[in-house]
């Protein structure tokens, strides 16, 4: 399998705060995988994958992409961001043009295509994301679920080898996921990959290939999801086994 994205001892603290949230993580993600990130809220998934496309920079730690160490100089991010491509866990976040088709074209502008190709690649990525119908919307005029499948178009139109995905399937309605879980598969399809930040275990465990959990900016698991929810040892090291036995311990809030 050859390794799209791959996350070396990253460490990483806020300016200004007191604990670091990233301490030592590392990881990898193959061509045409599916993995699933998991963890409690504070555990560090959205701070990984601002890492993983050079929003944040570690104190320690590299990220390489196609076997090659990412710089932060501004070449080499346009570099970076045009291989892996984020969706934020707050689509807010991520759109600030006016109007949807101006967002939707930002990145393939950004890339120097020309208007014709930056407009074909506009046209493609929102008819896959179902969004051609609000191409002439303003942003701040859409729903939490259709700024999700906007945020989606506008980085397919960067067409990315890899995408991130923070939690884009929590706004979503059931029909819709299952529209951009079947986004993912014609992307898998391709040998792109996918790192899905979530919190639906239905979805890791009928999705992902491999699930990665993080508590306190550490990995602590790194396995496919059968192993993961049948293994007791990986269970109570994770504190998934709270979560399968429907019981809190006492010693979480
Ligand atoms: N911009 C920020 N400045 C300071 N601390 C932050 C910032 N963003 C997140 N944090 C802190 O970093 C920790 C990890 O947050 P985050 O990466 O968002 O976790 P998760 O996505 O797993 O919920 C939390 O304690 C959070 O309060
Ligand atoms: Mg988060």
């Amino acid at each position: 399998m050859t390794v799209l994205l791959e996350v070396r001892d990253l460490h990483f603290c806020y300016p200004g705060s007191a604990e670091p949230v990233l301490r030592g993580v590392s990881l990898h993600l193959g061509a045409g995988e599916k993995v699933a990130l998991i963890g409690s809220n504070g555990s560090g998934k959205s701070t990984l994958l601002l890492h993983c496309n050079g929003i944040l920079r570690p104190d320690r730690g590299q990220v390489r992409v196609a076997g090659q160490v990412m710089g932060y100089e501004q070449q080499a991010l346009r570099a970076w961001r045009r291989q892996v491509g984020l969706i934020f866990q707050y689509p807010d976040d991520q759109l600030f043009s006016a109007s949807v088709a101006q967002d939707i074209s930002f990145g393939p502008l950004n890339l120097g295509l020309s208007d014709s190709l930056a407009r074909q690649r506009v046209a493609d990525a929102a008819a896959l994301c179902g969004v051609t119908h609000l191409l002439a919307r303003p942003t701040h005029a859409l729903s939490g679920g259709e700024k999700t499948r906007v945020a989606l178009a506008g980085v397919l139109a960067m067409e990315p080898r890899i995408l991130l995905a923070d939690e884009a399937l929590s706004t979503l309605d059931p029909w819709m996921r299952l529209h951009m879980l079947a986004i993912f598969e014609r992307l898998v399809a391709q040998g792109k990959s996918i790192l899905l930040a979530t919190h639906d275990l239905h979805t890791v465990r009928t999705w992902a290939e491999r699930v990665i959990v993080m508590r306190a900016g550490q990995v602590l698991a790194d396995a496919p999801p059968a192993q993961l929810f049948s293994d007791p040892v990986l269970l109570t090291r994770t504190g998934l086994d709270a979560v399968v036995k429907g019981v809190l311990p006492p010693d979480r809030p």
